[in-house]
């Protein structure tokens, strides 16, 4: 039986993927005449969209998932859905652990929402967890923006790290087409979308899963490719990717980026850490030496580019010196954001069996260690903004002050300046940057232009 009131929300944890998921999903919600509802208490259908990557991101989806249990008992047309990775992970034991659940589906599962649903509407309680082919999107995303868009390239992951459930919860690499892709992105930019993020767990893989190769013996598909292939897509100004993985960044990739105008000069490497006996047994594939290449080589051939990446600290049987030299690259490098984390034993992944586990005394020491020295970093890097002049893609109104529109840089900072968001959203803008913080600028405007590029 179809709930009466037809109303849903979903509740999104984890990464840029799972967003894009969530944003698929509102949209098969919506053809099948679903309404949102801002308030989940007001919805007859509830979809949690999970994470797994560290321990309390999955013990947050348990709190979450304990409270709207207890409701369902009293109002029992309420269908609860839990999407994503601990969907994924856990299938059949979630239904044991909260037997009030409808539907279990793993992130491989997204695009199958309304005939998923229609099982659970005929009475079933549902898991599909089995890894199969992505369908290819089908459907019409409700996307939370109106100026920026996300647009999935390749899912899953082959890499095995250590430390990492995404293998497990994501499966294996499944490339979209570049023709998919194209087709996608030409619509966004027909509805007036001006920035696009190409997104992947591991995006420089790109291409690896689909055929041909070129007469060097290249994979005829890869991500330099791709990005030639879609930058003359009319509307669109901006182009972003992520994530990127250092095994995968080539030079050609980085050539590539500086020479296309619509290739914004920010790259969210990720390195994990900067001891090479670390990076060994977390199976990254690469020396913190290649990672600084990369870098250099970006640095080389687009100076002012933003860098970002994730860490991990107290990683099983990191010594005091190696984490030494996980501060030493931060310190090296200068990143303008980085993502860090205590490193979280996950079920099903090697390193959690390890010995060497370290105390959550180490592991939270070295996180505050390394998260001081990314802020002093990310300070002194906000510095070289100042006076300068930026173009601001304006995406919303400054939610602390009306007066105020906000938007990105072309390297990702956040930047606020004084405007009419009616006026100005989707506009790039020129601004004079008057003040500087370690994560966001603020700024004069110059002038607000339709920019017109290649
Ligand atoms: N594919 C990307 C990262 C995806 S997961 C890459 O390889 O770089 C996002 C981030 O979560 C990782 O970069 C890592 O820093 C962090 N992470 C993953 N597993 C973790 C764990 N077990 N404990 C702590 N952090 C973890
Ligand atoms: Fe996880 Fe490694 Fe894959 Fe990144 S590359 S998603 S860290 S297994
Ligand atoms: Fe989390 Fe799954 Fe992304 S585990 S980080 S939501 S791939």
């Amino acid at each position: 039986m179809i709930a009466p009131n037809r109303r849903y929300h979903i509740t999104t944890f984890g990464c840029q993927m799972n967003k894009a998921d969530s944003e698929r999903m509102a949209g098969i919600l919506e053809d099948m005449g679903f309404e949102w509802s801002e308030d989940p208490n007001e919805a007859s259908l509830l979809l949690y969209n999970t994470c797994t990557i560290r321990d309390n991101a999955e013990q947050k989806v348990y709190s979450y998932l304990g409270r709207q249990a207890k409701r369902k008992q009293e109002q029992a047309d309420l269908t609860i859905v839990v999407a994503g990775c601990v969907a994924q992970q856990e299938g059949e034991t979630l239904l044991r652990r909260v037997p009030e659940i409808d539907l279990v589906m793993g992130p491989q599962h997204a695009n199958r929402l309304e005939e998923l649903l229609e099982q659970v509407f005929d009475g079933n309680q549902v898991v599909a967890t089995e890894p199969i082919q992505i369908v290819e999107d089908i459907t019409k995303p409700r996307r939370d923006s109106t100026v920026t868009a996300w647009v999935n390239v390749i899912y899953g992951c082959n890499e095995r790290c250590t430390y990492c459930v995404v293998p497990n919860v994501r499966g294996v690499e499944q490339s979209r087409t570049p023709e998919a892709i194209k087709a996608e992105m030409v619509e966004l930019g027909k509805q007036g979308y001006k920035e696009i993020t190409l997104l992947g767990q591991n995006i420089d893989a790109y291409g690896r899963d689909l055929p041909g190769t070129t007469p060097e013996g290249r994979h005829l598909h890869t991500l330099t490719d791709l990005l030639y292939y879609v930058h003359d897509v009319p509307g669109v100004d901006r182009l972003r990717f992520a994530t990127s993985h250092p095994r995968y960044f080539t030079e050609r990739l980085i050539r590539a980026c500086a020479e296309l105008p619509k290739v914004c000069e920010h790259f969210h490497i990720p390195f994990q850490s900067g001891d090479n006996e670390v990076l060994k047994r977390m199976s990254r594939g690469y020396t913190h030496e290649k990672y600084r290449r990369i870098i250099d080589k970006i640095r080389q051939l687009m100076p002012d580019a933003s860098i970002s990446a994730d860490a991990i600290v107290g990683f099983p049987g990191e010594t005091e010196a190696q984490f030494e030299n996980t501060l030493k690259l931060v310190a090296d490098i200068g990143f303008d954001h980085l993502n860090t984390a205590a490193y979280s034993p996950r079920p099903g992944t090697p390193a959690a069996l390890w010995d060497a586990q370290l105390s959550e005394e180490v592991k939270s020491d070295r996180l505050q260690r390394l998260n001081h020295l990314v802020a002093t970093t990310a300070q002194a890097r906000s510095q070289r903004y100042l006076g300068r002049v930026e173009e601001v893609l304006v995406e919303d109104q400054n939610p602390k002050n009306p007066q105020q529109v906000m938007g990105r840089t072309r390297g990702n900072r956040l930047t606020f300046f004084d405007g009419d968001i009616i006026q100005l959203k989707g506009q790039l803008v020129t601004v004079k940057i008057t003040e500087v913080r370690a994560f966001s600028l603020t700024g004069e405007p110059i002038e607000a232009r339709q920019l017109v590029v290649g």
